[in-house]
């Protein structure tokens, strides 16, 4: 095992994350990009720190409801585009302590979540629209004011970045991912000094994982899609709102380790009038799909400024969580399945066990093509109780064919009961 394998083998095994987008915005409360998107000056964005005050921030309810919906790492946003520091950086005064909260949201995450027995991230932005050495370039708030950042020494912005970085990597006890963003043709790879960085970050958390946005972003994948990666290229790529329609892999045909981060409605961060939510149902779905394609789900959830999880986002929780209660056994420690996608759902394997995830309510069986006689052992992730594997006469056209039926005669058409995702799992042998 290389040593890059070793390192995400909790990462794989784990699949389902919870991102948490949380910062100043959550006052505008019109998502994370809105100081760009409105051209926020600094005089009025900078005072909302003087504002910011989440009374009802209490990590440990975060921990138990990502548990719950079966979540087994998080990651949340430490700094994000903005520059606004939800830790005790020396390095700034925009900051969470600062504020009149004066709490270290980082910390009191990063205790919250080890005691529920969550691994620990934290998300980094690479751009910062606050920092006043960070040039108004085109992707900066005041890209239109390069007058507010006149005389922005770049590099005396990376000292900066790299420090802050250095700070989380060494203050914070033992963090298990890193979550850098982004890069964009003004800046990517070299200018973020990534060489420099990866390797400090990596000399202070020898087994930390690192996405791939040190030379990549949402728009593309970075050069862990090469058969040739960078030191830079990360441990994982992030496709951003997508999952890849064939999974990811090198042009030889190695796999790539990748995470789908997606949102419950279309922002990131807190937007109050953003009720444009995906259900429960359907993430289900998207998270059953990712694994079928060797791929991870972070699914995002935007707290506001009081420091609350909006109740929308926790129900669609809640609503996962029972369903991953039942049928986790089919998405932890589970890939993609040797087989062909079936026609009426989706397979995901661990070692000789398949797990068809049925979203069809089939006539008499589903079928398993070219697989007659290799299941056995056929049961139902539920409740454990038989599934048939079946021939008879309204299957004997189909030789080839597996089939396995709620039906033990296999002919009968038994509903399937009301769930978003239906599991029977077999044994090849
Ligand atoms: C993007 C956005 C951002 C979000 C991130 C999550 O690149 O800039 O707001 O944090 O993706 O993947």
């Amino acid at each position: 095992m290389s040593t890059r394998e070793q390192r995400m083998e909790w990462f794989r095994h784990d699949r389902f994350g919870m991102f948490i987008h949380w910062g100043l915005y959550a006052i505008p409360a019109r998502g994370e990009w809105v100081r760009n998107q409105e051209e926020i000056p600094d005089e009025v964005y900078r005072p909302l720190a003087d504002e910011f005050n989440p009374v009802d921030y209490n990590p440990a309810e975060w921990a138990k409801l990502a548990k719950q919906a079966g979540m087994k790492y998080a990651v949340l946003t430490a700094k994000h585009h903005d520059g606004y520091c939800l830790f005790d950086s020396q390095y700034t005064d925009f900051k969470s302590t600062n504020s009149p909260c004066k709490r270290d949201l980082v910390r009191e995450f990063l205790d919250a979540f080890r005691a529920e027995g969550l691994k620990v991230g934290l998300y980094y932005s690479l751009l910062d629209w606050n920092h006043p050495d960070f040039p108004a370039d085109s992707r900066h708030a005041m890209r239109n004011h390069p007058e507010a950042r006149a005389g922005a020494q770049f590099d005396r912005y990376l000292d900066y970045m790299h420090a802050q970085v250095r700070e989380l990597m060494t203050n914070y006890g033992r963090i298990d991912l890193l979550w850098a963003d982004f890069s964009y043709p003004e800046h990517t790879g070299e200018d973020w000094r990534a060489t420099e960085l990866v390797r400090m970050v990596r000399s202070l958390q020898p087994h930390i994982l690192m996405n791939s946005r040190l030379e990549s972003s949402g728009e593309e994948l970075g050069s862990i899609m090469t058969d040739t990666p960078t030191e830079t290229s990360g441990d994982f790529t992030c496709p951003e709102q997508i999952i890849p329609p064939q999974g990811l892999r090198t042009p030889s045909g190695c796999k790539v380790p990748w995470e789908c981060c997606c949102t419950m409605n279309n922002n990131w961060g807190y937007a109050a009038d953003d009720n444009e939510y995906k259900s429960a149902d359907f993430l289900i779905r998207r998270l059953v799909e990712c694994v079928s394609k060797d791929g991870n789900m972070i699914l995002n959830v935007g707290p506001n400024a009081r420091g609350v999880i909006p109740e929308r986002q926790q129900q669609i929780l809640r609503e996962i969580g029972q369903w991953m209660a039942l049928n986790g056994e089919s998405i932890y420690g589970c890939g993609a399945c040797d087989l062909p996608k079936p026609e009426w759902g989706r397979l995901t394997q661990k070692g000789d066990t398949i797990y068809a995830h049925i979203l069809e309510q089939p006539m008499c069986a589903i079928s398993l093509p070219g697989m007659a006689g290799k299941g056995k052992d056929a049961r139902r992730l539920a409740d454990g109780a038989e599934a048939f594997i079946v021939k008879s006469w309204v299957t004997q056209s189909y030789p080839d064919d597996l089939f396995i039926s709620l039906d033990r005669g296999g002919v009968r058409t038994v509903l399937l009961p009301e769930t978003p995702d239906y599991v029977i799992k077999f044994t090849k042998c």
